[in-house]
């Protein structure tokens, strides 16, 4: 009763929605990552500095190069899944800012002049990201299957530059057969949540 969403679209995002691991064959389009990005884009990151980058992985070349960085349990998935995209966090967001932030310009040389500030800032926010992305995969009736299971040093040489620091690789398409592991606990709100 707490909730004003649909409880149909509650349990498309959320409570019937699973991490994938085998996918139906049938493609993601670029129509579907078009609408997932013009969606999640919509999420708020700390002065707008919106520092997720995504990488689709659609040549079958790249797929190999990929999987072969993948840790041994994530390569059939990664090799099979439908889309693979590799999230990455921008560390030169900056650049970005004054047309993200229009009415503060000042921001990037104010406060985003030392790389190691943007680093922290661009990790923090671009993961963010990633999650709004998790849930985008979802309400395009999607499942997505993430993983930090992979060499993120070759990743960012094979795929990446120096400014972009991998965060995950995703997995996206509809579920296929056996897609998930049994469903894990959650940890209860009281043990989450604390009041002072
Ligand atoms: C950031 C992130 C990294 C993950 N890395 C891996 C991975 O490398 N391999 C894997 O099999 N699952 C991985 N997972 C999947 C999680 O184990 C799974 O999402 C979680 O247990 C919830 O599963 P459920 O959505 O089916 O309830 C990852 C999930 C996230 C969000």
């Amino acid at each position: 009763m707490s909730l004003v969403l649909d409880p149909a679209a509650q349990d498309l995002l959320f409570r019937e929605a699973r991490t994938a691991n085998t996918f139906t064959d049938e493609p993601v389009t670029e129509e579907q990552v078009q609408a997932i990005y013009d969606l999640v884009k919509y999420g708020p990151t700390a002065f707008n500095q919106s520092p997720l980058r995504i990488t689709l992985v659609r040549s079958e070349e790249a797929r190999e190069r990929l999987v072969g960085l993948m840790a041994e349990g994530n390569q059939a998935k990664t090799r099979t899944a439908p889309l693979v995209a590799i999230l990455s966090a921008d560390n030169e967001f900056h650049n970005e800012l004054p047309a993200l932030l229009p009415h503060f310009p000042q921001a990037k040389d104010m406060f985003f002049s030392e790389r190691p500030v943007r680093e922290q800032a661009a990790l923090v926010n671009a993961t963010l990201q990633a999650g709004y992305f998790i849930v985008g995969v979802r309400a395009a009736g999607l499942a997505a299957g993430p993983m930090t299971g992979f060499d993120f040093a070759a990743v960012q040489k094979e795929f990446l530059d120096d400014d972009h620091t991998p965060l995950m690789v995703i997995n996206i398409g509809k579920p296929g057969e056996d897609a998930w592991f049994p469903r894990s606990p959650r940890l209860e709100q009281d043990e989450v949540i604390t009041t002072v």
